[in-house]
Parts: structure tokens; sequence; C-alpha cells
């Protein structure tokens, strides 16, 4: 059996959600489109499962937060892809894809073809087991990438009240876990392999000043260690996890989040690949004129660093998706994409963003006993990076407008003494 199609989108997550709104914005008949996905469940903004899902209270559940309502646009729930005449084949996942004959197989042994096909596949969470550690099945040992995930924390947590939560990683998962845990009065302890957190971004003051406030919010921070085994009883659940360093931490419950792996398993072999996902150029068009790639699988040229990345944010996703289907639908207006990497996070009552790359020297500005700080990084003699927590609307658009223009810098110490001031004048 099989079904043909002009636009296949596979992958049912940010991207895909944001592609649909642009395809329908752009004009696709009754019938074209078709989103498959391997969740049961519509698109839907996937960082609210580590924030307004777990809260104690008023938590964001579906239908509330179906893509595109992180962007202030519509949102887009199963009635609205009905309307639009969009099918949505969910809880299914495509087992292979055949780049030659434009073919897709599904688990269900359905045959999908496409003229065009958007891979939206995202990624997977790495396992311990990855790193030689067994245990990962355990009841009470969780990842967080999918709402069942997501279920899966929201349970545990209501298992233990006022328990111990163990949490491995020390990135974004790690980060806001510990500190949704924390809002949910569960004791929380972070272990990391790192000399401090967020070291794929934060600088160690930086670092510092949100571990100074999650330990006043009572999380203890264990670093530079990993975890080596678990303790599981005869229900099969983890009571203690051992780490390498020799200490042994008792444990009600585990949150892991030691990063990811983008979904590239089906074209492997069939489009070239970079950076661990797929290789595309400024139309985000892969190596195959018929596949485009967009969100945390593609490796696109960022033109503002003149090289290619592959980004793990939702900005990125839901930019890319849309710049994908101007691409599809009118190529000829469309030019290359011109992306400002854009990162953010939302913590406990703390709010940060971060725009360009974080290389070259650091300067950092505001009252690091405050609530305000910041800090920019020059490269070269220009300025390609800005971070900023506690800003208004007004200074995040400075930040992310002095970074775009990627100014000249002579003096550091004049960075430094001008601060936030520098981007506001820009
Ligand atoms: P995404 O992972 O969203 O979707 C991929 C989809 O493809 C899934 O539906 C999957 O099931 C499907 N799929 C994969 N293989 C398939 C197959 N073979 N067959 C069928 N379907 C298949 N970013 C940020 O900037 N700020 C933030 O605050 C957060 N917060 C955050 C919280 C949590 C808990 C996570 C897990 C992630 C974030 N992120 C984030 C990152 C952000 O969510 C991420 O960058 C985007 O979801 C990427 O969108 P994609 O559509 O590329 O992948
Ligand atoms: P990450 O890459 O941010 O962090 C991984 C962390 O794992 C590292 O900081 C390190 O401390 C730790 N680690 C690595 N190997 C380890 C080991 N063997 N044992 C113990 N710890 C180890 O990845 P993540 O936190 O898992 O996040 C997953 C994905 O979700 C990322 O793509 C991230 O961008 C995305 N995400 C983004 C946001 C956001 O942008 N606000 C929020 C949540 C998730």
């Amino acid at each position: 059996m099989g079904r043909a199609f002009t636009y296949v989108i596979l992958g049912g997550g940010v991207a895909a959600g944001y592609a649909a709104l642009e395809f329908t914005k752009r004009g696709v008949s009754q019938g074209e489109l078709c989103i498959i996905s391997e969740e049961p469940v519509a698109p839907y903004e996937r960082p609210a499962l580590s924030k307004g899902f777990l809260l104690p209270e008023a938590r964001a559940r579906l239908p509330s937060f179906h893509t595109c309502v992180g962007d202030n646009e519509e949102r887009l729930t199963p009635k609205w892809y009905k309307e639009h005449g969009i099918e949505l084949v969910l809880g299914t996942r495509v087992k292979s894809a055949d780049v030659r004959r434009k073919t897709l197989l599904t688990a269900t042994g359905e045959t999908i073809s496409y003229r065009i096909l958007l891979v939206a596949t995202g990624a997977r969470a790495l396992k311990l087991e990855e790193f030689g550690v067994t245990g990962s099945d355990a009841e009470n040992v969780c990842y967080l990438r999918d709402l069942a995930d997501a279920n899966r924390i929201f349970d545990a947590m209501q298992s233990c009240p006022g328990g111990n939560a163990i949490v491995i990683g020390g990135g974004y998962i790690g980060m806001e876990c510990a500190a949704s845990l924390v809002i949910n009065k569960i004791n929380v302890t972070m272990v990391f392999p790192e000399a401090h957190c967020m070291a794929r971004l934060f600088t160690p003051k930086i670092a510092s000043y949100y571990e100074d406030y999650y330990k006043s919010k009572g999380v203890t921070f264990i670093k530079g260690t990993v975890l080596s085994s678990f303790d599981i009883d005869s229900d099969g659940k983890v009571t203690a996890v051992n780490l390498r360093d020799g200490s042994l931490l008792p444990a009600d419950m585990v949150v892991v989040g030691i990063g990811i792996r983008p979904n590239t398993g089906l074209f492997e072999g069939q489009l070239t690949l970079e950076k661990g996902g797929i290789k595309v150029n400024g139309k985000l068009q892969s190596s195959n004129s018929s596949i485009y790639a967009v969100g945390d699988v593609a490796a696109f040229p960022v033109k503002l660093f003149g090289e290619c990345r592959r980004l793990e944010h939702v900005d990125s996703a839901r930019r890319s998706a849309r710049h994908a289907v101007a691409a599809i639908m009118e190529p000829e207006k469309t030019g290359e994409f011109d992306y400002l990497p854009f990162f953010y996070s939302r913590v406990f009552t703390m709010s940060w963003q971060f725009y360009g790359d974080n290389v070259g020297e650091v300067v950092h500005y505001g009252d690091f006993s405050g609530s305000t700080i910041g800090a920019y990084w020059v490269s070269k003699g220009y300025l390609v990076g800005s971070f900023l927590e506690g800003g208004t609307k007004e200074e995040y658009e400075a930040i992310a407008k002095t970074t775009r223009l990627k100014p000249a810098i002579e003096d550091l110490g004049e960075l430094e003494r001008q601060g936030l001031g520098f981007a506001l004048t820009v």
C-alpha cells in the first residue's frame, strides 16, 4: 500500500510545525502536504517540557503549547491541520528512506512517496549505556526529549515528595530540570564532569553566578566526576547512584541530560553529512536537490561566522523551517538563510539570552551580586557574541542588533566600562 504527496515533512517537532504554517501561508492545496511523526501528538513547543510542563501548579498541558504559540503566531492544533488539508500521520516511525526512488517506508509497512522532502527529525537523547553505564530502563531514571519523557519525570516527582533527585549532566536539560525539581520541593544534587555548569556556553564567571543562585535554592553540585553505576532494588528501582570518585548518593529519582545525537540514520550513505547533521546549503537544501533539512538535524552555513554549524535550539528550528519552505515554494525570490544564532533559557525567576558565537576574549559587565549581568565575546578585533541575564525586551533587542553588526572593538577595557551601554548606543 502507498500514498503520494507533493511535500512530505519527516518528523513532527518544532520545525515541522513552523514549516506547516509557512506552507499554508504560501499556499498548499488540500492533500498536497503530509507530516509523518513518531510522536502520537501534533507538533508542539518542545521547550515547554522542561519548564511549564513540570510546574507544580498551573502546569502547561496540550493543547495549550502546540506550535506555533511560542512565536505569537497561530496555535496549530490537530483541527488546524485538518482545516488546512494537511495530513498528519502520527505515531508512525519511518524506518527507511530511498532517496533515489523518493520514498519513505513506515514501521507500519506503508510506502509514502514525495516530490520534495523536508527532513525535520531532530535529535535523540544520548543514553548512559553509550558511556558504559547500565540501568537506564529503571522506572525512576528519566531522560527528557519528548512528551512521554516529561510525563515520566512528572510521575517520578509525584511519587517522591520531598525526596532526593540526582541530576546527571550540567547542560541545558540538567539546569532547567534541576530548577523545576526544586520548585517541586525535591532535593537536588547535580553531577557533571566539567569544572562548571553549561560548559559549552558559559564562562566560569557566568557559571558561578548561576551555581551560587542554585546553591541558595538548596542544590548541591558535584563536579569533575561522572556516574559509574546504579544500585537497583528488587522492584527495578534505582535507590542510589555510585560516582566514579567513590561517593554513593541515595536517590529517589534520576534525571539524565548528557547531550543529544541528531537523527540522521535514515540518510547515512545517501546524503552528505557534516558536524553530525545533514549538510545543507543556504537554501537548506541537502546534497540531493529534492531533500531539505532543518532544525537540530541540519548543518547549515552561518554567514556571520563563515562556516557550517549545527544548532540545537528552538529559534534556529523555527527560522530554518520557514526559510526552507520559502526556498521550496518561491526559489527565485528566496535568498540565502542569514541566521544570527540565538539561545535562551529560563530558570526560577531568571532569564538569559545569548546571540552570536562564544569564541575569543570575554568581557563581563554588570553587578555579579545583583540581577543583571552580561558579557561580550571579542574575536580577531570584532564583537562576535553577547550574553545578558535579566534584561528588558529593548536591551535584548540591542544586544542582538549589536552582535549582528559585528562592530570592531579596539579597547576591551573601554567595552567593559561601557557594559550594556555599549549595545544600547551602537
Ligand atoms: P524536534 O526534536 O522538535 O522534532 C523531531 C521530530 O521528529 C520528533 O517529533 C520525532 O519524534 C520525529 N522523528 C524523528 N525520527 C523520526 C522517524 N524516523 N520517523 C518519524 N518521526 C521521527 N531550545 C531553546 O532555544 N530554548 C529552550 O528553552 C529549549 N528548551 C528545550 C527543552 C527541552 C526539554 C528539550 C528537549 C529541548 C529544548 N530546546 C530549547 C531545544 C529545542 O526544543 C530543539 O532545538 C527543537 O525542538 C528542534 O526542533 P526539530 O523540529 O529540529 O526537532
Ligand atoms: P548539553 O549538550 O547541553 O549538555 C550535556 C551535558 O552532559 C554536559 O554539560 C555535561 O555536563 C554532561 N555530560 C556529558 N557526558 C557526560 C557523562 N558521561 N556523564 C555525565 N554527564 C555528562 O545537552 P542536554 O543538557 O542533554 O540537552 C539536550 C538538548 O536539548 C541540547 O540540544 C540542548 O540544546 C537542548 N535544550 C536546550 C534548551 C535551551 O536552549 N534552553 C533547554 C533544554 C534542552
